[in-house]
């Protein structure tokens, strides 16, 4: 038997050999279309190589491409579990072509692969061609030998591929695969052709066109080639079963659930195993990729497709969460061809048993509900909006749920109640933030987020994207477009673009499109809408255009490695520091890290030493960063760290780093919304640069990452290599050099004021004892400079005693301009003459006022010290 692996690899090789290159799948979540939901065929990544935007050193190309068809345009969620050949998630074999060779070797290569490697009879296979393309009917004729009667002519709407409503297109042709006559069905084109005897397998997509929004079509730089046929169908033509659930993958899958739900594979209970086995596919493949269940977008039909599963779980028995555990299985049966399975096997697995044990919270009483609303209606009957509403609303029923399970006793619902009672929730809403007081300046984003919903955040996974523009607006308000030169603020369905929030800075980098380019100067989020600051540099940004946005990566790397230590010294300051220490705040930019916290003193030395050791630690852990969605509460009693008081939504991203200590989910473990590195190595080193207060009972550290720490480091030893060359010493010797200078400096000071106050004293020079006698008393008055001012009552002292009887006054002019005097009176005259009562005159003469002091010594000082003679005379004047 050929398995499913042999098929892809057969097919990816034949096409190598002919020359192709073999391109790896792209991602589920398109990185290169704003409109798509889903990539959904093999060409999408390809799609601007088709016209030309984008040039790849091949010209062509074969790929076995994950698509998911759930959501969006083309959705296959309902079918899957009623048909043979619906799929959810699927994979696509295609062989590329651009502008390289056309029709008629896609034609031979084709044929030559299915009649001749693999050996199919050339007698079970019929093609079509698209109704006036004789080109291709005449090719089909000579290159695989097919009589007029086994190539049927097709009008557009089956023979006319285009990937949706704009992008390259063209006339196509369909290879058809008869299961034989077991099987209902007829030919394509006859009236029975919707039954499962006559499968089409390959359609072979003839690129000619490129479709434009505006309704106009235009040729491609070059005819090209795309084809595409279903891993999933190929592999039952070739294993000899007409249905998709009986081939060698999904046989591993059904078998799997049936063994973990105890369901009989062959019994009533077939439809679930079908739906479980196809969904999980989906569910693993979006969730490796990083896309988790939300009540949004993406993250909206991952949740669907988890909660289709899971009720059709409960439907086999199940009340406990059961398909977590087929991950495994799948792994074992897809994970080579994808390793993106086998790396994030326990995460996927993670994420879907939280996802069980949320919904089945709820689920038996939702279906209870469910029972008793709908016992008394017969078939054919409509169940009211407003009970579906309230599934949906209360027990997480998302509305295709409800219809499946009424499906098969054919009852609907009524999807008009059901949107009106979503919008008079939404009106609620609304009248309630009018009524709460918030900015008024809020109101154009809560305008915006009301009529474009949430902004899909694609920043965790990619740095690039493209999305439609869907508002634009200068200074405040909204406008139709934002010329060149002009600065205003961008909205897109879909970015890569983080918006300032939880202490991380919002992105910068380019928007870009035909003709048109803007940077991007900061990005924020109001209301879940995310708004990027721009400046326009070359064109016209208008409404409803496709546009390419890259995230200045240097940039973002910077700030996810600043955010994970951020999470990394959170949990090291509460180990060192205690259980005390809450995030009080935090600020995560490029260029360093903010993070404060409760702690009553300062931290020592030795302490920061410690919490920068530890978190270095983790660091070299080098293990990877995890996210997992949880329940608020499910997510505090696993010891998630959350900011108190913070408000938090129903679900919040949990984000864990380094080895586990007990059994818990990491070292570090908190509820955050930021972008992080994808593991801790990436970070490089931690450096704690400062530390302080902020407010009472709050500290705050500073730290570097990277590149800046490093930097720093390096700086800090070029600062002591150069000090050491000042020194004359060795870098080590820097210390013990500066102590000893520090001794030098402060003996040489002493000695230097020893000899001022000596020369204030006169020195011992030829002004040494230089007084006069006034009216008896011997008086000494001199003007000095380059004495301390507290300095200068001793210089008084000494004078006095060397004069023995007198009174001595010394005016300091001090560098500042300003003057000080101090007089002081001996003993023996302080009964005439009072030192406190003398100063007020010599202050007065220096523009000041007061001074004071015992009789016999008093000091004061005033503005002008240019007046100091005047200071001296004041007082001979008074004796
Ligand atoms: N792009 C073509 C398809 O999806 C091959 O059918």
């Amino acid at each position: 038997m050929t398995s499913v692996n042999d098929l892809r690899s057969s097919f990816v090789g034949y096409f190598a050999s002919n020359g192709h290159e073999p391109v790896a799948s792209s991602p589920l979540v398109p990185r290169n279309d704003p409109t798509l939901m889903f990539t959904n065929a093999g060409m999408v990544q390809f799609k601007n190589v088709f016209t030309g935007v984008e040039k790849r050193p091949y010209s062509t190309a074969a790929t076995a491409q994950k698509c998911v068809r759930a959501g969006g345009k083309h959705n296959d969620l309902d079918n899957v579990g009623f048909t043979a050949r619906h799929h959810t998630f699927f994979e696509m074999l295609g062989n590329f072509s651009f502008g390289d060779y056309f029709k008629d070797q896609a034609i031979e290569l084709a044929w030559n692969l299915l009649t001749k490697d693999w050996a199919l009879p050339r007698d079970k296979l019929m093609v079509t061609v698209y109704e006036d393309d004789d080109e291709a009917m005449e090719l089909w004729k000579k290159i695989a030998g097919l009589s007029e009667d086994r190539i049927v002519r097709l009008g557009a709407k089956s023979n006319f591929w285009q990937m949706g409503d704009t992008g390259p297109c063209g006339p196509c042709s369909e290879i058809f695969y008869d299961h034989g006559d077991k099987v209902w069905g007829g030919p394509p084109g006859s009236p029975e052709e919707d039954g499962d005897r006559w499968i089409e397998i390959w359609n072979l997509v003839f690129m000619q066109y490129e479709q434009h929004p505006d309704g106009s079509r235009t040729g491609l730089p070059r005819p090209s080639i795309d084809t595409g046929m279903g891993l999933e169908r190929i592999a039952a033509v070739m294993q000899g079963v007409h249905d998709n659930y009986d081939i060698d993958l999904f046989k591993a899958l059904i078998g799997a659930a049936a063994n973990a739900t105890h369901a009989d594979v062959n019994g009533p209970g077939n439809r679930s195993l079908r739906v479980i086995a196809d969904h999980l596919r989906s569910m693993s493949f979006l969730i490796a990729e990083g896309v988790l269940p939300s009540n949004e977008g993406r993250g909206y039909v991952l949740r669907r497709i988890m909660r289709r599963a899971m009720r059709h779980a409960t439907l086999l028995g199940a009340n406990e969460p059961v398909i977590h555990k087929l991950v495994p299985t799948l792994v074992r049966e897809m994970g080579q061809a994808y390793p993106e399975l086998s790396r994030g096997e326990a995460m996927i697995a993670e994420t879907v048993r939280l996802e069980e044990g949320r919904f089945l919270k709820t689920l038996g009483r939702g279906l209870q509900i469910l029972e008793s609303e709908t016992a008394a209606l017969g078939e054919g009957a409509v169940l009211d909006g407003a009970t579906a509403f309230k599934l949906y609303d209360t027990y997480g029923f998302p509305l295709d749920l409800t219809q499946d399970a009424l499906r098969s006793r054919n009852i609907s619902v009524d999807q008009a109640g059901f949107d009106a009672a979503m919008a008079q929730q939404k009106a609620e809403a609304r009248k309630n933030w009018a009524g709460s007081g918030e900015a008024a300046t809020d109101t154009v984003w809560y305008g915006l987020a009301d009529k474009l919903g949430p902004t899909e955040f694609l920043g965790y996974e990619t740095e690039t994207a493209e999305g439609e523009i869907k508002a634009l607006l200068v200074d405040g308000a909204e406008v139709d477009a934002i010329d060149a030169g002009q600065d205003g603020i961008v909205v897109v369905n879909q970015t890569p673009f983080y918006g300032e929030s939880g202490g991380q800075v919002g992105d910068s980098g380019v928007i870009k499109g035909e003709g048109i380019a803007a940077d991007v100067l900061d990005t924020g989020k109001h209301h879940g809408v995310f708004a990027h600051k721009v400046k326009v540099t070359e064109g016209t940004l208008k409404r409803g255009q496709a546009v390419e946005l890259l995230v200045d990566h240097g940039r973002r790397s910077s700030i996810r490695a600043n955010h994970s230590a951020t999470h990394l010294l959170h949990e090291a300051l509460r180990l060192v520091l205690g259980d005390h220490v809450a995030q009080k705040g935090s600020l995560v930019s490029a260029d360093r890290l903010r993070f404060d916290f409760v702690h009553t003193k300062p931290m020592t030395p030795q302490e920061m030493a410690e919490v920068e050791d530890i978190a270095n630690t983790i660091i070299l852990q080098n293990t990877p960063v995890e996210t997992r969605l949880m329940g608020v509460e499910e997510a505090k009693e696993s010891g998630a760290r959350a900011l108190f008081g913070e408000k938090y939504g129903d679900e919040v991203r949990v984000v864990s780093m380094g080895e586990p200590t007990g059994n818990g989910l990491g070292w570090s473990v908190e509820l955050c919304g930021g972008t992080h590195v994808r593991r801790t190595g990436d970070i490089g080193l931690v450096s704690v640069v400062a530390e302080g207060a902020v407010a009472a009972g709050v500290r705050r550290i500073e730290a570097l990452t990277g590149h800046a720490a490093r930097h720093r480091g390096n700086a800090n030893t070029n600062i002591v290599a150069s000090a050491a060359g000042l020194l004359r010493s060795g870098p080590h010797d820097v210390l013990d050099r500066i102590e000893a200078l520090q001794g030098q400096l402060k003996s040489a000071e002493k000695a230097l004021a020893d000899a001022r106050q000596k020369l204030a004293l006169g020195g011992g020079g030829e002004r040494a004892g230089a007084s006069e006698t006034v009216n008896g008393v011997t008086f000494v008055g001199r003007v000095v400079e380059g004495v301390a001012a507290k300095d200068i009552k001793s210089v008084v002292d000494a004078e006095k005693k060397r004069v023995g009887s007198g009174i001595v006054v010394m005016v300091l002019k001090g560098e500042d301009g300003k003057g000080t005097v101090a007089i002081g009176v001996t003993e023996d005259l302080t009964s005439r003459y009072a030192a406190g009562t003398l100063i007020k005159s010599a202050t007065a003469a220096l523009g000041g006022q007061g001074g004071g002091g015992r009789p016999d010594m008093a000091q004061g000082g005033g503005p002008d010290g240019s007046k100091a003679d005047d200071a001296i005379a004041a007082i001979r004047a008074l004796l």
